[in-house]
């Protein structure tokens, strides 16, 4: 399989506080890798050293086989798209504005074009169109998230860093959510990076599942090895310890 992420002996720190230690992981193209930690291990900083938001202190991250630290940052972030944890919209600009934001589609295209292309992206993500020209407080905290979804697929990209980007929606959305992405996911041939804590999500979407503890992997496996075969008392207690 080809390579698209590489972690080499990454560690990050945030003043003395050490989150990532020696951190090495390969993810390949058209995998969907997810992500599963308690809070604070360090999933949001490896996502976040993945499109070069932050930059290692040692070690390196590689993309295409290109170390980030290299690499030209616009043309990088370009071919990943990146839903984030708070959602992060633009509050002063509509959804079409929000969802159009993203560099390769400002520009060339003409205005039919784009908002044929808005609309397309709401309903690919259970949206109304008509919410278009609606600001972001116009909107429910799962119908934003949402539209965060939406503006992270907006550029084609070939990576979707996902960070917990299903955590303010209704279950029902949630599983029509998960559907889509999976779908997107196969069809585009993508690779999904994708931070959840529910283990029903990380195991259902996730072609391979990372469990992190403390900045390291506990373990590395597809859903059958995470449920088969736990390799240690974390990953058990995530198993077993947490159903509802
Ligand atoms: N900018 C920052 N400055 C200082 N410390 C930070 C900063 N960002 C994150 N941290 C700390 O680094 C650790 C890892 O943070 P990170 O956001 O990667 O965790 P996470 O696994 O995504 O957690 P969560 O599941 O809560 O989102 C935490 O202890 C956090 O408080
Ligand atoms: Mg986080």
């Amino acid at each position: 399989m080809e390579e698209c992420i590489r972690f080499e002996g990454v560690c990050k720190s945030y003043g003395k506080h050490t989150v990532l230690q020696d951190f090495n992981l390969t993810v390949y193209s058209g995998e969907f890798l997810t992500m599963i930690g308690r809070s604070g291990c360090g999933k949001t900083t490896a996502l976040r050293l993945i499109n070069g938001l932050l930059t290692p202190d040692a070690g390196r991250v590689l993309v295409d086989g290109k170390d980030v630290a290299q690499t030209d940052l616009i043309e990088l972030r370009r071919g990943i798209g990146y839903a984030i944890q708070s959602v992060g919209l633009f509050p002063h600009m509509t959804v079409e504005k929000n969802i159009i934001y993203v560099p390769s589609l400002s520009g060339k295209q003409s205005r039919e074009t784009r908002a044929k292309r808005v609309s397309e992206l709401l309903e690919t993500v259970g949206l109304n169109p008509s919410l278009a020209d609606r600001y972001p407080n116009e909107l429910s905290g799962g119908q934003q998230q949402r539209v965060g979804i939406a503006r992270a697929l907006a550029a084609n990209p070939r990576i979707l860093l996902m960070d917990e980007p299903f955590g303010a929606v209704d279950e029902i959305t949630r599983r029509s959510l998960q559907k889509e992405i999976l779908r997107l996911q196969r069809d585009l041939g993508i690779t999904v990076v994708f931070v959840t804590h529910d283990i029903k999500e990380a195991l259902h979407l996730g072609s391979r599942v990372l469990v992190m503890e403390a900045g390291r992997i506990s373990q590395l496996g597809t859903p059958e090895q995470i449920k088969t075969a736990p390799a240690d008392a974390f990953v058990r207690e995530l198993i077993f310890g947490q159903e509802e």
